[in-house]
């Protein structure tokens, strides 16, 4: 079981303070920035009566520039303070203390910092280039570029801000200025670019300083699936804002009197990898003093023309290292080095070489069947890498700049059998904190998790990607609304997400085609496909719900708005008509693209679903008149879909699993039909022995649509099955990631025939958010967004003899978990300061249920205690708490 951590025995603190719901940002675009902070208490029901937050300038001795005062109010988390409007291009320090609710003063907090970004300033610096054109299809060298410049005096304050169109890596006197990856990151270019800003004010001196950029294609000019390409010259763009200790200014711009050098990258590539010439390699390339290799003057480019906007997404890092696990000599000689774990990122080589030497690498997540590495499925993503070597006396180490893989083998060829090599695999993406943790008594289910985090991992690079392996690796929408409610309880994705969500809004079009497109940022896929344009509606909600970030739902209201009435045009009679997009994507048993439930009622019900959230997002910003019109519109299409899909006895047409988990996930089904329809579903089921037969739109709703209807025993047969098609099928036959199909390999047949066979894609792994939600029982409730108030509902089932999940929530952690006897069920919830829950724990009878030996009724933090449908129901203030539920031995499984 999981153990309740312990809290320090002390008064009331306040930590972990966040600004916009980040630690110490740096672009806060909003003269208005939220603040949030955690309270930390041993005392049961602790929580906040009332706060006072202080800003400050920056800098030794700041001066208070707000005070909000003493507030009444028990809000933690994004809070607005009135009177405070921040400037741009300014750094400042904040702290606050509470009062808690028997009116105790808390400490003042440490100071927390933040900084503003340019709020719509002009950006002053000009753009670069090479002045080439890259042709699609190729890989070209990386771009190098510097500036030497002189400082009278040291720095007091000094702030490079660096946009790209590409990727760009800078340098300041001889190093790295940050190991962010692929920054300023991946907008829609059609429509915006990013900006990003470090702080080097400690890096410069006082004398001469050089500053280099390294500029990769990226997303930009590389070529992207289908032969997109945003355009075929990638441009930098920089400036240094430096503020000396006399208190004067000096701004250092991007323009012509930069210099463009040669380096070693000489061909980079997102699915193309990366050569590394290490004779052209100079470390000192960027130090003072230090002439470029063939120079020449850069050229100023246009400036794009669109708004320039700072980056809020935490950046894309090298996270973790792997060992290898075995390395072996293939036939031709090569050597092949396996990870044990499908991982996505890149290898840090080190290789005694000659000089001149090309060591040359090739990615792969499987092997054939004579041990040698498979790489058709990664089409044509070349997923190699070459090192030229230096003949340096000791040993070389490289890692590459502008590319990553996705792989547990790399072969590495080129190399002689007596010289010195090793890899390590680098595990990269966005760097978010990990905020779940799941773990039960069956072995395979926590392997199952495993894999779905990893399958996280390597799909969070930058942006929420289906694939990161082959020649696609793209925001696909639907994948991405399928896997976001687990996503959130496995990281603290909120920012990540709402930065994606600007490409997704950026994705809309007009007419009878159109709405949010199946990729974003655009790459040139259709738009408004059934559950993929969907992802506009849905996945901002289910951040609010993680987060209670309402920017989510002021941001995207208006698109979702917008979705919703395009629908309607393409409805005339409910039935949404529309271009087919891609139905059941995937479902086992049938061809490609041949899924049986109508696309027509998939498309129905999802523009049901969205209508819906549209009602939601109304009625939380107070938008009155959309309420209205949209609750106006719900039942018609309820009604459009009830009589064209389903049955005087409550079968819906197609009589398959996706189609009556819609209409019973989406609430599209009359009272009086729910039952058969549920009986249905069921027999559905058993058709197929109790195994899904659902792809990309019904997967992700079985289990939690079954639970739904009080049939989580069957949920839980469905998602323990060990042979095909099912979630542990790929478990038995060593996955170590999702697949994106359920046979992508098997024992009889090998590989999949089609050429799509991804060995990394998490849509499937949607299934884990039943794990938090309904296993251990951890659930955000809507009315309180953002784990304010909460429920603890586990449901214990499956043979399971335990589980248990702990979750980071912005209040603090918290656990749920259950461990079975024959005639007892201990469980474990542990209750955030400042937050209550609504428990419902499976029992006989209230008196059934203790904690610390007493009856329940006696604790004075619950309240509300009542018995319902063999479960006992009560709210649970603050605090850890132990129950012990007295059973007759089967009380506990058949309660679910
Ligand atoms: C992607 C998917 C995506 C699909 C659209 C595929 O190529 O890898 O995951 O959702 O196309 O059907």
């Amino acid at each position: 079981m999981a153990t309740l951590n312990k809290v320090p025995e002390s008064a009331d603190t306040v930590s972990s303070l966040r600004c916009e719901g980040l630690e110490s940002p740096r672009l806060i675009d909003s003269e208005r920035p939220r603040f949030s902070w955690k309270i930390v208490s041993v005392r049961r029901g602790a929580s906040q009566g009332a706060y006072q937050l202080r800003v400050f300038s920056s800098g030794a001795g700041g001066e208070i520039l707000h005070d909000s005062g003493k507030v009444e109010s028990d809000k933690s988390q994004w809070v607005q303070v009135d009177g405070f409007c921040a400037k741009p291009r300014r750094a400042y320090q904040w702290q606050l203390r509470i009062w808690n609710e028997r009116g105790e003063v808390s400490e003042w907090s440490e100071l927390a910092s933040f900084e503003t970004s340019l709020m719509g300033e002009p950006w002053p610096a000009q753009w670069i280039s090479d002045g080439r054109k890259v042709e699609l299809g190729e890989a070209p060298p990386a771009r190098y570029f510097k500036k030497s410049f002189q400082l009278p005096q040291k720095a007091m304050r000094a702030t490079l801000y660096v946009s790209a169109l590409g990727v760009v890596q800078p340098w300041l006197n001889g190093d790295r200025v940050s190991d962010d990856c692929f920054s300023p990151g991946w907008p829609d270019y059609r429509k915006r670019v990013f900006y990003t800003s470090y702080d080097i004010s400690d890096t410069l001196k006082a004398g001469e300083n050089v500053i280099g950029l390294v500029l990769g294609d990226g997303w930009y000019s590389g070529t992207l699936f289908l032969d997109h390409q945003y355009d075929p010259t990638p441009k930098v763009s920089a400036w240094v804002e430096i503020l000396a200790e006399d208190g004067s200014i000096v701004n250092l711009v991007t323009d012509e009197s930069w210099e463009g050098c040669q380096g070693p990258i000489r061909a980079n590539g997102i699915y193309f990898g990366e050569t590394f010439d290490a004779r052209l390699h100079d470390p000192a390339w960027c130090e003072p003093g230090r002439r470029c290799r063939e120079g020449f003057p850069a050229v100023v480019e246009s400036s794009p023309g669109i708004p320039m906007v700072p980056r809020h997404s935490p950046p894309v890092r090298p996270i973790e290292t792997l060992q290898p696990m075995e390395v072996r000599k293939t036939k031709a000689g090569a050597y092949l080095y396996d990870f044990g774990q499908n991982m996505v990122g890149w290898v840090r080589l080190i290789v005694k070489a000659k000089a001149g030497q090309e060591i040359s690498l090739r990615f792969g997540e499987m092997l054939e069947s004579d041990g040698e590495l498979h790489t058709a499925n990664l089409r044509t993503a070349k997923a190699s890498a070459s090192y030229i070597a230096k003949g340096a006396p000791e040993a070389e180490a490289w890692e590459p700049s502008f590319t990553f893989f996705g792989f547990r083998y790399v072969e590495l060829s080129g190399v002689e059998d007596t010289q010195e090599h090793s890899v390590l695999g680098i595990v990269v993406h966005t760097d978010l904190k990990r905020t779940g943790t799941f773990e039960c008594s069956n072995r395979l289910l926590n392997k199952l998790y495993s894999n779905t985090l990893w399958g996280q991992k390597g799909n969070f690079l930058e942006l929420p990607t289906d694939c990161p392996q082959r020649d696609e690796r793209l925001g696909w929408t639907g994948d991405a609304q399928v896997f976001c409610h687990t996503a959130l309880y496995n990281m603290d994705a909120g920012a990540f997400y709402r930065q994606w969500l600007a490409a997704v809004r950026d994705s809309f079009e007009d007419g009878p085609d159109g709405g949010f497109a199946s990729v974003a940022p655009f790459t040139g896929f259709s738009h408004g496909a059934a559950g993929w344009a969907d992802a506009g509606a849905i996945v901002p909600w289910t951040v609010w719900l993680h987060t209670g970030d309402r920017a989510l739902l002021e941001e995207n209201f208006e698109s979702v708005c917008d979705w919703v009435d395009l629908m309607r045009e393409s409805a005339p009679d409910g039935i949404r008509v529309s271009k087919e997009g891609w139905g059941d994507w995937l479902a086992p048993w049938h061809p490609q693209g041949e899924a049986p439930t109508p696309y027509r009622l998939i498309a129905t019900a999802y523009y049901a679903y969205s209508t819906q959230i549209a009602i939601w997002m109304a009625k939380e910003l107070g938008r009155a008149d959309k309420v209205r019109e949209y609750e106006e519109l719900l039942p018609e299409i309820k009604a459009a879909f009830q009589r064209e899909y389903i049955a005087e006895d409550g079968k819906v047409v197609s009589d398959e699993q996706t189609a009556y988990l819609l209409a019973l996930g989406f609430d599209l089904v009359q009272d009086e039909k729910r039952e058969a329809m549920i009986e249905h579903l069921v027999s559905a089921l058993r058709a197929k022995e109790d195994h899904l037969s659902t792809g990309f739109i019904g997967t992700p709703l079985i289990a939690p649509v079954l639970s739904k209807c009080g049939r989580s025993d069957l949920a839980y047969r469905v998602v323990l099955q060990e042979t095909y098609p099912g979630w542990l099928y790929s478990v038995k036959n060593g996955a170590t990631t999702i697949w994106e199909r359920w046979d992508s390999w098997t024992p009889e047949k090998g590989f999949h025939p089609m050429g799509m066979n991804s060995f990394n894609h998490y849509a499937y792994g949607s299934v884990v958010g039943w794990f938090y939600d309904t296993i251990a029982g951890i659930k955000p409730n809507p009315e309180f967004p953002g784990w304010k108030r909460f429920r603890i509902e586990p449901e214990m089932g499956g043979g399971l003899k335990y589980a248990a999940a702990t979750l980071q929530t912005p209040y603090g952690e918290i656990v749920s978990a259950w461990s079975r006897e024959v005639d007892r069920v201990d469980v474990e919830i542990s209750i955030p300061a400042n937050t209550s829950a609504s428990v419902s724990l499976p029992a006989e009878s209230v008196a059934a249920i203790s904690s610390g030996g007493a009856k329940i009724t006696d604790s004075q933090c619950i309240e509300n205690v009542r018995l319902e449908s063999g479960r006992v129901h009560f709210s649970l203030l603050s605090g850890q708490i132990r129950f012990r539920i007295e059973a007759d031995g089967t009380l506990a499984e058949s309660r679910i």
